[in-house]
């Protein structure tokens, strides 16, 4: 039997019961893999003791569940993708097909995340992008992430020695986010904070690092980036546009924000990733100077 868990929660906190997952293991010889047991090799992504795939066919769906499981692999839950991520939250709903818990601890390059995937937006596809990212950060540096969720750009900062700030409006993605940079032993150089980032209070010309990963929406918060950047900030913007112009929109967008109180550099034109056929999920590292 399946269950869906719901994608929303304002309410509920994380539980004190996560698993500890470690870093993947590398497969040992002799070990018995799932396309041991089915014959083929199945598709899944691995985030935490949790694997996820996106099946289509319900019967395939929890064949490949029973393999995972059975195999060697050190898997505690199946999920399949059972809506597309929407809403604010940027949360979707997940079939559970094998196992109980959705929260799980996640790694990568040196941090740990605990999180629960029915309640907060993570995506370990972008680990590579989020280390280009935060490899760029300098001790002493004062970062801000407005879309913060549960502080895969705000943990690597910190332990960069960077003062960070995390925002979300997803209370129990803040809620991890703490606990994260607890786990992590960042806590003393992390403020988290729960809210729409654009009511935030005190952070005015103060960042000199801004993450905007709200790719869809993004735009409708550069007033908001532009306030809370400091008189030299460079501004990380997620954005997902036509493949034939992936990089105009958003460079007009920020620049129709910040001139001509600011000189706008962008520094980098970055492909992420394919989004959908013809689009684009990309950022632009953007330099702000304050204008003399
Ligand atoms: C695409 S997720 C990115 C989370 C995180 N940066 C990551 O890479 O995993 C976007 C996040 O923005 C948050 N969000 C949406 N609208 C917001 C707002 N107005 N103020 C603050 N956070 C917001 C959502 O709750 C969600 O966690």
């Amino acid at each position: 039997m399946t269950s869906t868990f719901p994608s929303r929660s304002h309410s509920t906190r994380p539980r004190s019961t996560a698993n500890s997952s470690t870093e993947t293991p590398p497969v040992r010889e002799g070990q018995t893999l799932p396309k041991d047991l089915l014959g083929f090799d199945p598709s899944y992504e691995r985030l935490g003791e949790i694997a996820i795939i996106d099946e289509d066919d319900d019967e395939r769906a929890k064949e490949i569940a029973d393999a995972l499981m059975d195999s060697d692999l050190p898997i505690g839950t199946v999920v399949n993708r059972a809506s597309p991520i929407e809403g604010e939250l940027r949360v979707r709903n997940w079939d559970v097909l094998a196992g109980k818990t959705t929260e799980t601890v996640h790694r990568e390059y040196g941090c740990a995340f605990e999180l629960d995937i029915a309640e907060v937006f993570f995506s370990p596809r972008l680990a590579t992008e989020r280390h280009r990212v935060t490899d760029q950060v300098e001790s002493g540096e004062q970062f801000l992430d407005m879309f913060a969720g549960v502080g895969p750009f705000v943990i690597p900062a910190a332990k960069r020695g960077a003062e960070c700030v995390g925002v979300d409006l997803n209370e129990a993605a803040v809620e991890y986010l703490r606990r994260n940079a607890e786990r992590n032993g960042v806590e003393d150089r992390v403020t988290a904070i729960a809210g729409d980032v654009r009511a935030v209070d005190g952070y005015d010309d103060w960042a000199d690092r801004i993450v905007m990963n709200l790719p869809h929406s993004a735009d409708e918060f550069l007033d908001t980036a532009v306030e809370l950047a400091g008189d030299d900030c460079v501004i990380h913007y997620y954005d997902i546009q036509h493949d034939t112009d992936p990089f105009g929109p958003g460079e007009a967008a920020i620049r129709a924000a910040a001139e001509p109180a600011y000189e706008v550099t962008v520094e980098t034109r970055h492909d992420v990733r394919s989004y959908a056929p013809h689009e684009r999920n990309v950022c632009l590292d953007v330099r702000l100077r304050r204008s003399r």
